[in-house]
């Protein structure tokens, strides 16, 4: 028979996190309070995160290790396994080898878990009560709700009003967890009001749904905030799924020429390359690294590298990323997880830095992609995984045209059982492409915070 599945036994969950900071050839730009514009310091974070992951935040230390109680829950689904897509291959009738790192094996769905038990655990050591969070598919509300199930912290999520609407069933799963979900914009924060005063049917956005989580946080002592991605502990808990696939494709035998993540605010794909890239970086692998984003909401290619916030009501610190302004509200695209205006600080630094390079997939590409897959595959990916998926099949009939063996390895980041409304709408012809929103977008650069 031929391999379908590398898998590792549970003993090879990774023990450590693997932390690039130290190896990059330029120091990551430091993130600013926004009243004084100076470098922030650990205390300045104090109020939104317990100190165990502030210290992550900007760790000099290569590798970080994994709590064992964390490794214990990680268990119930890590490692998590590498397939080769052999049917996909076949169906594209491709010389290229595809390979894919399924994270929507865990419980809540999608790798977002790697993190939310990770920061639950840092939270619950240090006594929080309740995490506020946003989320925009619903994967990362999942994912947290789950998280604090199991260590019995309460849960509080802004879901942005278009998934809520999109997705009652990921709101309902994370109400099984017993998380409160409210749909952001909300009249239960400042932030949320002065945004509905404004645009009464705003469709929402994880820029306005940080603001409100991260108010919630400010203003209760018992309340911390948790996000899902963009913050440096965030992309570092996600090394488990890199590090898995380093050992998965010995098994293989292969390297991989190309390593692809869909980006958002940058986890997943970071989760997958940055262990990748920690090794391109010693010279000990030679792979393109890509990051594929929505063209409705090209913050890498289109965006540019400055200094913003990471939310739209302004209450985050300045972080120095790619951004297509922190008022841009992107188009309501099914991939709601993708439809942030920024990415994080360091995906953005390492394609600044030509380490690794991004590309756009508009909406129906990535849907057409996404149902290929899953009828060579048998697994309906996550709206957000399938713009993965559409660069994976490009890159492999590419190789099929030039005639020439390729080794793709892809982050297949969470499953859509939960999305099936959006391949409903996509099979009948209503989704629509959205052109990138320039005006938009100009107006809202035009208001990027003055800082040189
Ligand atoms: C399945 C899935 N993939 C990808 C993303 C994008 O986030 P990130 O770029 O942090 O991986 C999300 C976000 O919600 C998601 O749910």
């Amino acid at each position: 028979m031929e391999t379908i599945q590398y898998n590792l036994p549970q003993d090879r969950i990774p023990r450590v996190w693997t932390n690039i900071l130290p190896d990059l050839p330029q120091p990551l730009a430091p993130p600013l309070h926004p009243g004084t514009l100076q470098p922030l310091g650990p205390a300045d974070l104090a109020p939104l995160f317990p100190m165990g992951l502030i210290l992550q935040e900007a760790s000099g230390e290569r590798e970080i290790e994994i709590p064992e109680e964390v490794r214990q829950i990680y268990a119930q689904w890590r490692p998590s396994p590498l397939m080769r897509a052999r049917r996909l291959e076949k169906a594209l009738d491709t010389p290229a080898h595809i390979y894919y790192k399924y994270e929507g094996q865990s419980p809540a769905g999608s790798h977002k878990l790697n993190t939310a038990v990770a920061q639950v655990y840092y939270n619950k050591v240090e006594g929080t009560k309740r995490l506020a969070t946003e989320t925009g598919a619903g994967q990362w509300g999942s994912a947290l709700s789950m998280a604090c199930s199991f260590f019995g912290i309460e849960c509080k999520v802004f879901m942005v009003r278009v998934s809520y609407d999109q997705k009652p069933y990921r709101r309902a799963l994370m109400e099984v967890f017993g998380a409160s979900v409210t749909a952001s914009p909300s009249n239960e924060t400042h932030a949320g009001r002065a945004i509905l005063a404004a645009h009464p049917d705003s469709p929402g956005s994880l820029g306005i749904a940080i603001s409100e989580a991260v108010e919630v946080a400010a203003t209760d002592p018992e309340t911390k905030y948790a996000l899902g991605s963009v913050l440096n502990h965030v992309l570092l808990h996600q090394t488990v799924i890199g590090q898995e696939a380093i050992e998965q494709m010995a098994m293989a035998g292969e390297e991989p020429d190309v390593v692809i993540g869909c980006t958002g605010g940058g986890s997943n794909f970071a989760g997958l390359a940055l262990p990748f890239l920690g090794r391109k970086i010693q010279g000990k692998c030679a792979a393109q690294i890509v990051a594929v984003e929505p063209a409705a909401c090209p913050s890498l290619t289109k965006g540019k590298f400055a200094y913003d916030f990471g939310d739209t009501g302004h209450l985050t610190p300045l972080v120095k990323m790619h951004t297509l302004g922190s008022t841009f509200i992107p188009p309501g695209i099914h991939a709601g997880g993708l439809r942030y205006h920024g990415m994080a600080p360091l995906v953005s630094h390492v394609i600044d830095l030509g380490l690794a390079e991004a590309v756009t997939v508009q909406q129906l590409d990535a849907f057409a992609a996404g149902i290929q897959f899953a009828r060579a595959e048998g697994i309906v990916p996550a709206p957000e995984s399938n713009h993965a998926v559409a660069e994976t099949i490009r890159q492999a009939l590419l190789a099929k045209e030039e005639g020439k063996p390729r080794t793709i390895l892809f982050n297949l980041s969470g499953h859509g059982h939960f999305d099936m409304q959006s391949y409903i709408a996509y099979q009948a012809g209503k989704l629509e492409n959205y052109e990138y929103p320039a005006e938009e977008i100009a107006m809202a650069l035009a208001g990027l915070p003055a800082v040189r």
